[in-house]
């Protein structure tokens, strides 16, 4: 059976509620994926696993046409719905079911950050993402990144596991550790081209909140970004 990997209830709460100024949501996956987003003036964007739309907001502000957020969680759902009022258009939907409710070739890009490695059904939601997006259009996939969950839980680099890291108050997070070879080979797999990697460093405003995580992040890889282009 797939693991429950939204976040709902207290363990939401907590995650809406840092992600607005941690160190590694707000100051480094943040900033990286915005700036390999480039220009998005005027496109119809897909966030998948939206949370408390976070991405979404900052997608708005850059100027994006239109935002379509889909989230398990319905905690992080209405966190959303928040911050975001009726300037996107939020749907609670499973990530391990087919996205059905959505057009084929509908958006300019899509947005997977942060969510793929809690997924089981990895493939099929690419494979979903390669339906919906537009030819030439844009997917973004943050991850955590492989020698940062090799350095925390040790073992073989290869082991490909699900694992528990410990979040919040008393609350853990089911992930999906994986090579670089997995990660990327999935992606391209699926047919989707590599347009650009990054190793996402905090950002100086991070110093603000938490100078230990700030300091790790330039010294230890934290995350994975990377920018695909759909043929
Ligand atoms: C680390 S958070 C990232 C949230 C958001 N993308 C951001 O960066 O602020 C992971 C998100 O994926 C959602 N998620 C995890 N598994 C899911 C699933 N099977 N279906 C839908 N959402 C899921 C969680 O509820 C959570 O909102």
């Amino acid at each position: 059976m797939a693991a429950e990997t939204a976040y709902h209830g207290e363990m939401g709460r907590q995650f809406a509620l840092q992600a607005t100024h941690s160190a590694y949501n707000a100051y480094t996956d943040r900033p990286a994926m915005l700036e390999l987003a480039g220009d998005v003036s005027g496109l119809r964007v897909l966030d998948l696993g939206c949370g408390a739309g976070h991405y979404a907001a900052d997608l708005l502000r850059k100027g994006a046409g239109e935002v379509v957020g889909v989230e398990g969680s319905e905690t992080l759902l209405r966190a959303a719905r928040e911050r975001l009022g009726d300037r996107a258009d939020l749907h609670q939907h499973d990530l391990e079911q087919p996205l059905s409710f959505l057009a084929d070739q509908s958006f300019d890009l899509v947005v997977l950050a942060l969510v793929y490695h809690h997924i089981d059904a990895r493939a099929q939601l690419l494979a979903e993402v390669r339906r919906v997006l537009r030819p030439g259009g844009t997917l973004l996939v943050s991850t955590t990144h492989p020698t940062g969950d090799w350095t925390y839980f040790g073992g073989s680099y290869f082991a490909g596991e699900r694992v528990e890291l410990p979040f919040g108050d008393g609350y853990a997070l089911s992930y999906w550790r994986m090579t670089l070879e997995q990660f990327l080979g999935e992606l391209l797999g699926a047919g989707f081209v590599l347009e650009e990697l990054r190793e996402p460093r905090a950002t100086p405003e991070a110093r603000q909140v938490d100078v230990r995580r700030h300091d790790k992040t330039h010294q230890q890889p934290h995350f994975l970004a990377v920018s695909l282009r759909r043929p």
